[in-house]
């Protein structure tokens, strides 16, 4: 009888460790049946050449990361397998987004980075000044926090200019920001430029918990730049000129919102530019923002169509004035959070 007791707990135990094994074994198959085929870091088609890089408003995010990755060769592989780690997590929230990477929003099962809950990053502000006018006052550093947490928490309210074909993806992305300190340094350079220069001279305090940004005038016309997730630890942040930094005191329009650094955050969690930089065949890897041939630049008006669709224009992402952009899509805020997953690089944010 005892023999038949335990044969049965023993049979149990088989069964219920087979239902353990199942889901496991379904998330290994999702992960290798994400298709990576249309992957790239980086098309080059607006970096060299004058035309789209207008006004000198052209990313130098993308610009530093095409230095990044000739000076590591690890480092496209590296986003490869960041890039793989997304989709498949996004797999699994929905059979209905299979191949449609980006599109949390889609099927029955919530995204299952949604468990996550709300992400508070903290930040870290080194002003690197070379006249008091570079050294922005206190207001002007928490006019950016309070932009960054009204932005990402889709808080802003100019939301409510959202046009009605995209009012129902506008997403908060339960991501926000706290002023953890600031730092201070005199420097004579006048000019920083995109090499990461400043970040060699006052590296990032602790970066796999804390948002490093540097305040510097870049030069250029240059407003900022950001590393992408995967980069190197001792580099990881975002620079940005203090006339582009926060809403109040030293700030140059139409770029005087504070959504500069909201768009650079947006690459520090690995949202790619609306228009993927690219044409209509290259893509951001997020279902909901329509498909673009290029950025968008000024104030457009509604709606500016581009590849047989509605340019996102008012997206963060794009390259539109400051009081032009005004939202994340839902799409977008599925991808930024897979960072936070535990698989993800950005895993120690995570509450
Ligand atoms: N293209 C800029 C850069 O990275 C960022 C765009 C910011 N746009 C804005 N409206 N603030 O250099
Ligand atoms: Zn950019
Ligand atoms: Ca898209």
């Amino acid at each position: 009888m005892k023999k038949l007791i335990m044969g049965m707990a023993a049979l149990a135990l088989l069964f219920t460790s087979c239902e353990k094994d199942q889901p496991e074994n379904v998330n290994e198959l999702a992960q290798e049946s994400v298709d990576m085929s249309d992957f790239y870091v980086h098309t080059d088609y607006n970096d060299e050449d004058g035309k789209a890089a207008q006004n000198g408003k052209n990313c130098y995010s993308m610009k530093n990361l095409n230095r990044l990755l000739k000076e590591d060769d690890k480092l496209y592989r590296k986003m490869y397998d960041i890039e793989k780690n997304t989709r498949s997590i996004l797999a699994k929230s929905s059979n209905a987004n299979k191949g449609k990477p980006g599109s949390g929003d889609g099927g029955t099962t919530p995204p299952p980075t949604d468990n996550i809950g709300i992400v508070t990053i903290p930040v870290v502000v080194t002003v690197v000044y070379s006249n008091s006018q570079e050294n922005i006052s206190e207001a002007q550093i928490n006019s950016q926090i309070a932009v960054l947490n009204a932005d990402f928490r889709a808080q802003n309210s100019d939301a409510s200019n959202t046009p009605s074909e995209f009012a129902s993806v506008v997403a908060d992305s339960e991501v926000q920001f706290t002023l953890a300190g600031v730092r201070r340094y005199s420097n004579a350079t006048t000019q920083w430029g995109t090499n990461d220069a400043v970040k060699g001279q006052y590296p990032p305090e602790t970066p796999a918990t804390t948002l490093n940004i540097w305040v510097c005038n870049i030069g250029g016309g240059i407003l900022g730049y950001a590393q992408f997730p995967g980069g190197p630890a001792a580099t990881d942040g975002v620079v940005v000129g203090p006339n582009y930094f926060g809403n109040t005191g030293y700030v140059s329009a139409p770029f005087d919102k504070g959504r500069t650094v909201t768009h650079e955050v947006g690459h520090y969690l690995n949202l790619r530019h609306i228009w993927g930089d690219g044409r209509c065949q290259q893509d951001d890897f997020v279902a909901d923002t329509p498909s673009s041939d290029g950025p968008n630049y000024g104030c457009p008006s509604y709606p500016t169509t581009n590849c047989r669709s509605t340019d996102m224009t008012m997206n963060y992402m794009d390259y539109t004035n400051d009081n032009c952009m005004y939202m994340f899509s839902s799409g977008q805020k599925s991808r930024l959070r897979t960072v936070f997953a535990s698989s993800g690089p950005r895993a120690a944010m995570a509450p």
